[in-house]
């Protein structure tokens, strides 16, 4: 298993273009199971999920031709609608082809994701509100097995809760369904935003993506289409914090600055520097950064993929800070690891409590999940001497060679087998 090496006291030189995000990018190539023209999606991002994702779509019988950070899907001749457990269990976002299936062969089985680092992640709100449009489902042996009796037909279906999946699931699903469906309490993420549009361009007819109430009309079929996938928001604020943790002076590009509104209020009241400029963020340096107390929430609230990188920097501020995850159980695996670098942060329930004034100092840590990995990075970027990340395969499921991205902006940062 790799590791990386992180020479710490680094800073940021210069500027970063921001790659395409993984989380619009995963939803979008699953979207070309709904359709037998080709797909050609531009600005996807070389990481590991979405190669698994491609992995798991070719599975069905989908052409992939990929050229570096442009593919080109198509679903005419599928083959099989059974989507195994050694391909779902790499990735949660596997299960976003369940509704996809359906519509195309009225019948899917996709071994159940099972949970992951930060939480049991449930299948149930997929499940209840594709069940609305005319799916029996059954669970057995680890597999749920869905089954389209007659013909999927629009409904008007209440989230229980504005799951993003659910929402993506429900919202290709009903593309392809008899009629009219109306999603109350849908997710309003950007990725939902842009996964819309990229089905809009496919011919799909559908009305208030990014609102809580998204409506779509069913059509036959879905047409050739062209989709340029938007900025990974995460990754953007990821560097963001990076540069103010770091005190560099750093600008952050290809971004829609309107999308990181919470993070930019965030770090303005804990006094950080920036510029925002539309298409990008200039980081100032500066000493002082107070604590804040925030609770994640789902967007446009704080986004729970930047919890643990804003626990990095809290551990940096003047004063002590909280931060309550409201999104996932357990999402807190960094505390431990962010504790061996020198932090002081105590977890009470789903609150951190997070002592200011850290000085980190390198030592061996262990990479957990996605967002949580990247958190060690920043406090080794900041830290006396040298760091070590070992289980490293979680941070290139999101993050495009992180050490060469990195790497360019200025760190020592080497990766070892
Ligand atoms: C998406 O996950 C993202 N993944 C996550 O990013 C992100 O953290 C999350 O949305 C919240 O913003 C992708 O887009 C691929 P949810 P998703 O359904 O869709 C519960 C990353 O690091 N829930 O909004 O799985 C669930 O357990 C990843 O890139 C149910 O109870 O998130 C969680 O507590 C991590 N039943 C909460 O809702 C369900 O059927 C939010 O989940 C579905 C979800």
């Amino acid at each position: 298993m790799d590791k990386i090496i992180i020479d710490g006291k680094s800073n940021l030189i210069g500027s970063i273009d921001i790659p395409g995000s993984k989380n619009a990018a995963l939803p979008i190539l699953v979207s070309s199971l709904l359709s037998k023209k080709n797909l050609k999606i531009h600005n996807i991002p070389e990481v590991q999920d979405i190669k698994s994702m491609i992995q798991l779509l070719k599975s069905f019988g989908v052409s992939v031709i990929k050229k570096e950070n442009e593919v080109i899907l198509n679903a005419k001749n599928l083959k099989n609608n059974i989507a195994d457990y050694d391909l779902v269990r790499k990735m949660r976002a596997s299960i976003l082809v369940l509704g996809p299936l359906l519509a195309r062969f009225k019948k899917a089985t996709i071994s159940l994701p099972g949970g992951c680092a930060i939480g049991t992640r449930p299948i149930d709100i997929h499940l209840d509100s594709l069940s609305q449009l005319g799916v029996k489902f059954k669970i057995e042996n680890g597999f749920v097995k869905g089954v389209v009796e007659k013909e999927l037909v629009g409904s008007k279906i209440i989230l229980p809760f504005p799951s993003v999946g659910a929402t993506e699931n429900l919202i290709m699903t009903a593309c392809l369904s008899k009629g009219t469906t109306i999603i109350k309490n849908s997710a309003k993420e950007p990725e939902i935003i842009d996964l819309a549009k990229s089905l809009i361009a496919m011919g799909a007819k559908i009305s208030g993506s990014g609102t809580n109430t998204i409506i779509i009309k069913g059509v036959q079929n879905l047409k050739e289409a062209n989709h340029k996938i938007m900025f990974d928001r995460i990754t953007a604020g990821t560097f963001i914090i990076a540069a103010v943790m770091t005190k560099s002076k750093f600008k952050i590009q290809n971004v829609n600055s309107k999308y990181l509104k919470s993070l930019i209020q965030v770090l303005s009241k804990m006094k950080a520097k920036l510029k925002i400029q539309k298409n990008s963020i200039i980081v100032v340096p500066t000493s002082k950064i107070n604590g804040i107390n925030i609770n994640t929430a789902p967007y446009p609230g704080f986004p729970t993929d930047l919890q643990a990188q804003m626990m990095a920097l809290m551990c940096l501020a003047k004063g002590n800070s909280k931060i309550s995850e409201k999104i996932f159980e357990n999402r807190f695996l960094h505390v431990a690891e962010l504790n061996r670098l020198g932090a002081n942060i105590k977890v009470v329930k789903d609150t951190a409590l997070i002592e200011g004034n850290v000085r980190f100092r390198g030592a061996q840590v262990m990479a957990s999940d996605l967002r949580a990995s990247v958190s060690l990075v920043l406090a080794a970027l900041c830290a006396e001497g040298k760091t070590v990340i070992n289980r490293v395969y979680h941070l290139d499921r999101g993050y495009e060679k992180i050490e060469k991205t990195l790497g360019n902006c200025g760190p020592t940062i080497t990766r070892k087998k």
